[in-house]
């Protein structure tokens, strides 16, 4: 049976495609893999009857990413491509995911594929190379970029803003920058419909946004993260949500103000509308009190 490669295994997003395809993936772990080597990534798949590649990995820290940018650029620009090579020597799809991070964020409109990207910090600028790595090799290749990405377990901005609610009365979050939290299990949904809805001959390789429908702040982001916790009967001390700037929460990495990413090129090409972020915080508290 032709399976679907994951690449990474532990990660959010690695962990919602495993649960989305089951016995139809085969997982690499990065801690046991190093995949930036064509010839390692050639050895480890020989036996199997790849169908396509999909690249769960990525150097995902942000504020370290700007003291460790070399092993964020080995992670984010030179892993992809060497999947996508070997994915296009083998004639089948490569599937990655690449970051709002690219933008600066200057303007108040959603970004579109059409937009010149102008990364703020080392993380969008490995991953700006990813992106320019994978598309100089061809192929059949899918890069998604995404958003404000969280699930049930991560250590992302939904769990730790749990946590924080727990322990104290006020809370400070950011209310100045804008985007679409994206939950790892639409995403995957999303993935793997496409993956399995690809035409063999018209094959669209490129660069799309694949979000979360509708935008928020960090700050109503938590506002919901509190509402539905409660609502599911989970007991928080919070009291007070204090909006604050960006400024006035300074972080080694610079972040865009405006995040927000126009998801109309997936919905036009395959058919894919992205549920409404408030669902995904719904069903991911779901899962949270299981
Ligand atoms: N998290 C976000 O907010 C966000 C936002 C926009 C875009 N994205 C993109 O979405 C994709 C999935 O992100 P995610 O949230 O699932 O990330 P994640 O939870 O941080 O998982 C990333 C995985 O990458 C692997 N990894 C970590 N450091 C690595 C390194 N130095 N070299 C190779 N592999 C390494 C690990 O895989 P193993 O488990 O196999 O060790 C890790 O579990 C990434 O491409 C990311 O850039 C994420």
């Amino acid at each position: 049976m032709t399976k679907t490669i994951i690449y990474g295994k532990t990660g959010q997003l690695a962990s919602a495609l495993a649960h989305e395809l089951q016995d139809k993936a085969v997982i690499f772990a990065s801690t046991e893999y190093d995949f930036s080597n064509i010839e390692n990534i050639k050895h480890a798949l020989e036996n199997i009857d790849a169908g396509a590649i999909i690249n769960a990995t990525a150097y995902t820290d942000v504020n370290k990413a700007e003291t460790e940018e070399d092993a964020a650029y080995k992670a984010n620009a030179l892993i992809p491509e060497a999947l996508a090579l070997y994915a296009r020597e083998k004639n089948i799809p490569f599937i990655h995911y690449s970051t709002d991070y690219v933008f600066s964020g200057e303007s108040d409109e959603p970004h579109k594929e059409s937009e010149l990207p102008a990364p703020l910090n080392a993380y969008g600028r490995t991953k700006l190379a990813g992106e320019k790595k994978v598309a100089a090799i061809g192929g059949k290749y899918l890069i998604f970029r995404t958003s404000w990405v969280y699930d049930h377990k991560g250590k992302n901005f939904l769990n730790t803003m749990l946590k924080f609610a727990k322990e104290r009365e006020s809370l400070s979050v950011v209310s100045d920058q804008f985007g679409a939290p994206t939950y790892a299990a639409h995403l995957a949904k999303a993935t793997i419909n496409i993956l399995n809805n690809l035409e063999e001959n018209n094959f669209p390789s490129g660069i799309y946004h694949l979000c979360n429908s509708g935008f928020t702040s960090w700050h109503g982001f938590a506002e919901e993260i509190f509402k539905i916790a409660r609502k599911n009967g989970i007991e928080l001390k919070v009291n007070e949500v204090k909006p604050i700037s960006a400024s006035e929460f300074p972080t080694p990495a610079k972040r865009p103000a405006n995040s927000m990413m126009d998801c109309s090129l997936v919905s036009k090409t395959f058919g894919i509308t992205m549920p409404d972020w408030k669902d995904g915080v719904r069903e991911c508290m779901g899962k949270i009190i299981k």
